[in-house]
């Protein structure tokens, strides 16, 4: 499987601090952050579904994943143009995202769908109990449809199990403890990178 270099990935549970993290790095020379869902159309569609605007299948919620992360990886200046050109690109989420999210509720698709999308050289799992995050979220004004704390739950055991297995695919997964002070994980969020 394909490793892009310089192609770095945070996931989480909702409200783990991806977010926060990828602000920091907002900024930072030679560096894209971005962000799945994306902005594009397919993501606002996306974003429209996660917050019960629209209603749609779990299905067809993991085929537009697909289908945004296709724009968000080989469009014209897009996660593959930008690492072959010397940036470095962290995302706010991806392939393990969908594999972890969707298939609570849809099984083996979203493997099917996500299996042959390049791999990025380093992956942080922000690990971090789900009430605690909750906690995090709950000045937000909007809710989402994965946000309750019985799907937050698998969601945090699937990461779990799934995270580590990556290491087998050759990337380079670090597990941070996010219920840190934003400081301290951003610290080891800057020593692996520079590590790479
Ligand atoms: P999130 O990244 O937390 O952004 P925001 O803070 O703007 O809500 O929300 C994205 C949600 O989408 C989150 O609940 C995870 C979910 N998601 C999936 O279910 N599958 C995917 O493939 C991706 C990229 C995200």
């Amino acid at each position: 499987m394909e490793i892009v270099k310089r192609f770095i990935v945070f996931e989480g549970v909702d409200g783990s601090g991806t977010s926060t993290q990828l602000e920091l790095l907002n900024g930072e020379p030679g560096v894209w952050t971005t962000c799945e869902p994306t902005d594009g159309p397919i993501g606002r569609l996306i974003r429209s579904a996660l917050r019960g605007k629209t209603t749609l299948r779990p299905e067809t919620l993991a085929l537009l994943f697909a289908a945004d992360r296709t724009e968000h990886l080989f469009a014209k200046d897009g996660v593959i143009e930008r690492c072959s050109r010397g940036e470095t690109v962290v995302s706010d989420r991806y392939t393990l995202s969908s594999m972890v999210y969707q298939g609570v509720l849809c099984g083996d698709l979203p493997f099917n769908l996500n299996k042959d999308f390049p791999l990025p050289e380093l992956l942080f799992f922000f690990d971090i109990d789900p009430r605690i995050a909750a906690q995090r979220m709950e000045s937000r004004p909007v809710r989402e449809i994965y946000e309750y704390i019985e799907f937050q739950e698998l969601v945090r055991d699937r990461y779990k199990t799934l995270a580590p297995q990556w290491r087998q695919k050759g990337v380079r997964v670090a597990v941070i403890d996010a219920s840190e002070p934003i400081a301290i994980v951003a610290r080891e969020i800057m020593r692996e990178i520079d590590a790479l």
